[in-house]
Order: C-alpha cells, then sequence, then structure tokens
C-alpha cells in the first residue's frame, strides 16, 4: 500500500516525539533536549537524545537517529507500513484504506479465518496435553527436559490417538468443510475427514506476530515421519517463517542463533538464547536471509554437526551474505545438536562455543581442507591454489588483504607466499574476479589515492550541510554559489535539495525531510547524522570561517571537476572552465 506524503506527514506530527519515545526509554531533559539510554546499543551512561524542537533522536553513542516512525520502525522492528498504522492508530488518524478486489477481499478474508481456526487448534493441542489422555505427551516433554513455563511459551500440545476429534471439534465451532481442508488441518477423503496430526506432541509454528500460521508434530519415540508439518496454506510459507523469531527478535542481542529444528530451538531459549530461530527441516532461502536480515547484523550458525549439518551450513553462508548478514560457525562437537549440547554442558559452555565461533570464510577453508590429504606436496598445493581462487572472490582490497593475512596464520603459509598466488591468479585470464583482476593492473597507491579524494569531498559535503541545517544564517551567504547540484553524492543531492528548498521556504524542517529516506535504513540513518553532527565544536571561530570557505570551495571544485568529465559539447566546457575560472577568484565569508 502506497501511502500519500501527506498522509505520511500527518501521522508523523500528531506523533510528538518526545511522547513516543518515552513510552520505550527513561527521559531527563536537559537544556533543550532530553536524554536516556539509547535502546540500541548497551550503555551505561545516557548518549542518546531526543530533540523536540527538531522532532529527532539521535545516539551519539551507537548513531541511531530518526523521527518517530523510524524509531518505531527500529525499536518494534516493524515495517514502514506497519510503523505508520502503529502512530497513526496512536494518534487518532485514519489511514486511507486501500482499494481491494473483491477476490483480495474474500482471500483477506479467508486468511483471518485459517488463523482463528489455527488459534483454534492451538488452544485444543494445549488443552489435551493438560488432560489425561495428554499424559503421554505432556511426560514426553518432560523427559527431553522443558519446563512447564517453556510448554506454555511456545503453547506446546498433543493431539489425541483418535482420528478426527479435532475436525469434530472445529465443526462444533462452526467451521465448514472447505475452510478446514484449507487450514492444512484436515484432509477429506472418501469416506470422510480426518485430522492430520493424531498421536503426536504439537508445536505450533508462530509468525513474527505470535499468530499462529501452522504446526508441526513429533512422533513420541520411533516412527515415521518424525516430524509431520502443515502443508502450505494460505498463512503458512515455508520460505519466509523462521521459528522462534516471534521472541527472538525481542532479545536484543547483536547477533541471531539459526539452527535446524524446533526442539534445538526451544531448548536454547529455555536456556536463555531467546535469539534462537530454525528453519524447520527445510533449507534456508533467500527470503528467510532478508526476513533475518530486518533484525539482524550477524548469524552464528548452529546447525547440526553432522554431514548433512556442514553441508547446510556451506549453502547457507552466501544466501546470508547475500542479504548482508555476516555469518560464523558455531562448533558443537561432540554432540549432534544444541538441544544435545546443552543438555550435556549446559548453558555456560554454549556461551563459550559462541565466544568461539568460526569466520564462516574460514570455516568454509577447514571444510575443503578435510578434502585433500595435506601431506601430499601436490595436493597440498592444489588445496592452496583453491583457497587462493576463494580469497579472490573478496572483491575489496583491504577485506581481501584481512583474510589472506588470517588463512596465512591459520595454515603456516608464508604471508607473502599467498599473496603473490592470489595476485597470480587474479591476474590470469577467466579469473574468478573480475573486477579483482582489474584492480590487479591499476597501481595500488593510485586507487588509494582516488578513495581518499572522494572520501575527502563526500566529507565537505557532509559538512556543509550539516552547516546549513545548524545555521540557517550561512544559506545566505552560499545561495548564488552552490546550488543542490553541486552535491554530488547522489544522498546528499537529494537531501540538499530538500534542505535548499527548506531554506526558501523560511524553515529546514529536518523530521520531515528524513521521511523522504524512510524506505532506506542505510540512508535515512546516514541523512540523520547530519542533522546531529557536532562537527563544529571542536573548531574556533576563526578556524570555522576558514574551514566554512574551505568547504563551500572544495564541493564547488569537485562538483565542477565531475561536470567537466561529463560534458557532453565543447560549449558546456567553455562555460565550465570559465566557472572554475571565477571559482579561483572567489571569496566566500562566514559573515
Ligand atoms: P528431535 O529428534 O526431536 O530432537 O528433533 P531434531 O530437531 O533434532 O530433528 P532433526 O535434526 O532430525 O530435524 C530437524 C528439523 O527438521 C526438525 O525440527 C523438523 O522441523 C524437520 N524434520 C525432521 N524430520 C522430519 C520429517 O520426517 N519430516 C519433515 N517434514 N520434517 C522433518
Ligand atoms: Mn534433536
Amino acid at each position: 500500500m502506497y501511502y500519500p506524503e501527506e498522509i505520511v506527514e500527518e501521522v508523523r506530527t500528531r506523533n510528538d516525539i518526545v511522547d513516543v519515545i518515552s513510552g520505550y526509554v527513561k527521559l531527563q531533559k536537559k537544556g533543550s533536549n532530553y536524554f536516556g539510554l539509547c535502546p540500541f546499543h548497551n550503555e551505561k551512561s545516557p548518549s542518546f537524545s531526543v530533540s523536540p524542537q527538531k522532532q529527532m533522536y539521535y545516539c551519539f553513542g551507537c548513531g541511531a537517529g530518526g523521527n518517530a516512525i523510524t524509531f518505531v520502525m527500529e525499536y518494534e522492528s516493524f515495517t514502514f507500513p506497519e510503523a505508520l498504522k502503529f502512530l497513526a492508530d496512536r494518534a487518532g488518524v485514519r489511514l486511507p484504506e486501500a482499494e481491494y478486489s473483491r477476490e483480495e477481499r474474500e482471500k483477506a478474508d479467508r486468511r483471518l479465518e485459517i488463523l482463528k481456526i489455527n488459534k483454534v487448534a492451538a488452544n485444543y493441542f494445549y488443552y489435551q496435553l493438560h488432560q489425561p489422555q495428554g499424559r503421554y505427551g505432556y511426560e514426553y516433554f518432560k523427559k527431553r527436559g522443558l519446563t512447564e513455563e517453556t510448554v506454555r511459551r511456545f503453547g506446546l500440545g498433543y493431539a489425541n490417538k483418535t482420528s478426527n476429534d479435532l475436525y469434530q471439534y472445529l465443526k462444533s465451532k462452526g467451521y465448514g468443510d472447505a475452510i478446514l481442508k484449507d487450514s492444512g488441518l484436515v484432509t477429506m477423503e472418501e469416506r470422510g475427514a480426518y485430522d492430520k496430526f493424531w498421536n503426536r506432541v504439537m508445536f505450533p509454528i508462530m509468525d513474527v506476530n505470535s499468530k499462529v500460521v501452522g504446526f508441526g508434530g513429533r512422533v513420541m519415540g520411533e516412527g515415521e515421519p518424525k516430524y509431520l508439518n502443515s502443508p502450505e496454506t494460505l498463512v503458512f510459507d515455508k520460505s519466509r517463517n523462521l521459528y522462534g523469531l516471534n521472541y527472538a527478535r525481542t532479545s536484543r542481542e547483536k547477533y541471531m542463533l539459526l539452527c535446524e529444528g524446533y526442539m534445538d530451538v526451544i531448548a536454547l531459549q529455555q536456556a536463555g538464547f531467546v535469539n534462537a530461530v530454525a528453519s524447520l527441516g527445510t533449507a534456508l532461502t533467500a527470503q528467510h536471509a532478508v526476513l533475518l536480515k530486518r533484525y539482524t547484523e550477524q548469524v552464528i550458525l548452529t546447525y547440526d554437526s553432522d554431514g548433512a549439518g556442514v553441508k547446510a551450513a556451506l549453502r547457507a553462508i552466501p544466501i546470508l551474505k547475500e542479504a548482508g548478514i555476516s555469518t560464523k560457525v558455531l562448533n558443537m562437537k561432540p554432540y549432534k545438536d544444541p538441544d544435545e549440547f546443552i543438555k550435556n554442558l549446559g548453558a555456560k559452555a554454549f556461551s563459550q562455543r559462541i565466544e568461539e565461533a568460526q569466520n564462516s570464510f574460514l570455516y568454509e577453508i577447514e571444510v575443503l581442507k578435510r578434502e585433500y590429504q595435506l601431506e601430499d606436496p601436490e595436493q597440498k598445493t592444489r588445496f592452496y591454489h583453491k583457497v587462493a581462487q576463494k580469497l579472490l572472490e573478496f572483491e575489496e582490497e583491504l577485506e581481501r588483504d584481512n583474510y589472506i593475512q588470517a588463512v596465512a596464520r591459520e595454515y603456516m603459509v608464508p604471508y607473502e607466499h599467498l599473496r603473490r598466488l592470489v595476485n597470480r591468479l587474479g591476474s590470469m585470464p577467466g579469473a574468478v574476479s573480475k573486477s579483482a583482476q582489474d584492480r590487479q593492473r591499476e597501481p595500488v597507491r593510485e586507487a588509494e589515492r582516488k578513495k581518499e579524494k572522494d572520501d575527502g569531498n563526500r566529507r565537505a559535503q557532509r559538512l556543509l550541510l550539516t552547516w546549513l541545517i545548524e545555521r540557517p544564517e550561512l544559506f545566505a551567504r552560499i545561495e548564488g554559489i552552490l546550488t543542490p547540484e553541486d552535491f554530488v553524492e547522489p544522498l546528499y543531492h537529494q537531501t540538499a535539495e530538500l534542505v535548499f528548498a527548506g531554506h526558501r521556504q523560511g524553515k529546514v524542517n529536518p523530521a520531515e525531510i528524513l521521511n523522504y529516506f524512510i524506505n532506506d535504513e542505510e540512508q535515512y540513518r546516514e541523512v540523520a547524522a547530519l542533522f546531529h553532527a557536532r562537527l563544529e565544536e571542536s573548531l574556533n571561530n576563526e578556524e570555522q570561517k576558514k574551514a566554512f570557505s574551505d568547504i563551500v570551495y572544495r564541493v564547488k571544485k569537485n562538483s565542477l571537476e565531475q561536470a567537466s568529465q561529463k560534458a557532453a559539447d565543447i560549449g558546456e566546457l567553455q562555460r565550465i572552465i570559465r566557472e572554475q575560472a571565477a571559482l579561483k577568484k572567489l571569496s566566500i565569508t562566514w559573515e
């Protein structure tokens, strides 16, 4: 659903940021701002500030920053529409309803109906577990070390031995055959309707909002299949659901533990590792990874230590990487899975293993090593070649070099030898990474110089923007000299357009400007930082004056340089050259 900007602005302005954040963080007034402990990182003294004037928050410790909407997005892990809805409800703003077709409406109704059925069924299973007929199931969970509290928290249950009692029960609640079939809880056969699950302990599968979307049922003891899962339904998509995420997302750990099964998640969470989730038997998908990325930057793989688990880990690593998640791999040996590990060695030992979890690249290399007999010089050489090939996958020079160092250390190869091998393979035709090969030809120093210059130019644009926001009077000094186009960095260009427009209307409105960037977390963070930088504090007045003119000069010069490279015809080039000459004579003053 697309919401028009006016609506978004209305929702934002009707929710005072100090009010909103006070609901989550204890704030204290200091001067014109409020301060509190940052909810986005661990800290002991408050560096989290909220500005009523700007209607923004900013943490000087971790750089988190934004407006009321981004705050609830981050804190509650809401998507933008979810956050907007939440704040609209809070302030009593009516959001426009989407226009649905009849089919869409019916489908939405059926989804709601299935969710209701699932909830009723989960309650039914939970109730049965605590009845005499459910004793067998209850003892099973007890035997596996689960507490009553855990049983309740995960809503565990029991499906009776009778083959259609859930069906009868749901019928008695007024649900028809068609929708019961669609729920996946009932199978329709010629001779009648049967429960899909019977004589199993039951695990309701919840989505991030703790809605029951499906079930897993385990045989108690031996039997096939060990686990039976709900089929995919209107509300259950296996490739997009992670078991335990409804709890894990609130854990506020910097990483998540990703494991294979129900019991692993439950055992880990019971032992205090609330940040454990599982993809439930299905291999990790790109959608899982994107979902995870909403809540964390880092995943620690705690897959089974058997061959299948290793294979699954090797598959998962690139998928997570693609989603922008960095991965480590936890060594579970000598136990098979987290559940067994915790049972045998306890939570403290598991924490230790988390500490020791291995960087996923080094893990991949270690697994690779098992295919070679390193006592044999020829195999050893082949192994190193393979490693060097893999190292070429790192596009960025610095990162690649860090890994070359790490591998050299770990495998006791001289660093220089390995580096040369990597470079040589990289410059060979058909090398894995084309850009690595290109860089190879380009002298390194040249690349570094260019990067430094780019960074400097970006810094200048950023600083200037901050100045234009913090000190409105400076706008008059640069008007006529600079235009938003001179901020060549695309994000700064966009921001500059908004800041310039604000000045021309007499007021820059930070929180409103931020709304434009709300769909991209990285962008809004960076723009939010612009409004809070304390860049000039370290400079005295004289230095500031000088810095200001230097920076304006630098931004303009860089913009002209870029324009001249792109100039389409000689006329344009001449105009740029004239401007460049004029720039040399220009004096820009602070006052
Ligand atoms: P426990 O034996 O109860 O500790 O389970 P586990 O989680 O250790 O089992 P395992 O490692 O064998 O499987 C991991 C996950 O794969 C399970 O939690 C299930 O989600 C899924 N799974 C396991 N066996 C089956 C099966 O027979 N059928 C289906 N559909 N899924 C299964
Ligand atoms: Mn297990």
